[in-house]
């Protein structure tokens, strides 16, 4: 363990607890920082950008715990990693933390083990996620470089590479995955957010056609659950979410940058701006741009649509969903500039839809 990756908040307002809470983390090789109640938890975060995992009670006076973790990731937009002790009668809250990306919960009082293992879990969750961000970047970066020749190439290539994305997207409408339509209007809705967000035509270009490809890894996911009439079991939404993983192997470790781009949306797709998303968990702005916009475009067009669970919304009540939130959706799961530029050119959004809507089989 490194210096950084050692240290923890503990915060409680009760002296005991907090003091048997730190022996047990210090036992376990933990450096640790206390605070008395959600405030001061707050004022230690601001002035110790190291401080990422956090042990905290949800019930404390002046500023809740929960209070105290909105705050913290609304503020600092650091990649936290909470772990909450809840009590009876906490479960509301304990859902909303849920919501905003919290994982690990125990309940009081709290067995030695029990806390040693979620601290060390927490801690690994960081790590990897830190690998994973340091990974991005070095696939952006090499995207970036590659780009710079994409203009040459692309007046050469264009036609050929929208052909291999076509003839590749082709085969999710063999295995009944999504309609051609809902993948071409994904990739047109994200050229829209792209544009808008001030990106350059390249990007603008790339993320049209590589936008397409956003759920080609769901031809590794077996037909049991892939076409099941009605609602997933927990463990067969797990089966489902590896099509981002598969879809990244597909794509990555091409020289095209459009597959590269393509493998980087297939990977990050479903990540949440607050942090509740898969396959990795990464939040803000560590989730790169062009799988944020994706996201934006797929979550519009998926309401727009109709699925084996649900049918298709109308434009209103998807940008209604989309910017209110319902029971699945919630609007700090996207990137709020994004957000904002959806909410006001969300007509053009419908045109895109009304300019190629699904065919009825
Ligand atoms: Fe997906
Ligand atoms: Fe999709």
């Amino acid at each position: 363990m490194s210096e950084l990756e050692r240290r923890i908040l503990v915060v409680d307002d009760e002296p005991p607890i907090r003091k048997l809470l730190a022996r047990i983390l210090e036992r376990a090789g933990f450096e640790v920082v206390v605070a008395s109640d959600g405030l001061e938890a707050l004022e230690t975060v601001k002035s110790d950008a190291s401080l990422r995992l956090v042990v905290s009670d949800l019930r404390m006076p002046n500023c809740s715990g929960l209070d105290f973790v909105k705050r913290a990731i609304n503020e600092y937009k650091r990649d936290f990693e909470f772990i909450l002790l809840t009590g009876d009668g906490d479960k509301t809250d304990a859902v909303t933390a849920l919501r905003l990306g919290v994982r690990e919960f125990l309940d009081k009082p709290i067995e030695r083990a029990d806390l040693e293992r979620a601290a060390l879990d927490a801690q690994a969750r960081l790590q990897e996620r830190d690998r994973e961000v340091e990974r991005v970047r070095k696939l952006e970066l090499e995207n970036i470089s590659q780009s710079k020749t994409l203009d040459d190439i692309s007046r050469k290539l264009g036609g050929a590479e929208q052909e291999m994305i076509d003839r590749l997207s082709l085969i999710s409408q063999y295995r009944d995955i999504e309609t051609a339509e809902h993948c071409v209007r994904v990739g047109l809705y994200s050229q829209l957010l792209a544009e808008m967000a001030g990106l350059d035509q390249n990007v603008q270009r790339t993320i049209r056609l590589a936008g397409i490809l956003h759920d080609i890894g769901k031809v590794g996911v077996p037909d049991e659950v892939l076409l099941k009439n009605g609602k997933l079991t927990d463990d067969e939404f797990k089966v489902m979410q590896r099509h981002t993983e598969i879809g990244f192997a597909m794509l990555n470790s091409s020289d095209n940058p459009v597959l590269g781009q393509a493998a980087i949306i297939a990977r990050y797709h479903h990540e949440h701006w607050e942090g509740s998303g898969y396959c990795v968990g990464l939040s803000g702005a560590d989730i790169p741009m062009i799988a944020r916009i994706v996201s934006l475009a797929d979550v519009y067009d998926a309401l727009r649509s109709a699925r084996r669970y649900k049918p298709a919304y109308g434009h209103s009540e998807a940008v209604n969903i989309i910017t209110k939130g319902d029971e699945r959706t919630s609007p700090e799961m996207f990137d709020p500039k994004l957000l904002g530029l959806f909410a006001d050119n969300h007509l053009r959004f419908e045109s895109i839809y009304n300019s190629m809507p699904d065919q009825l089989v």
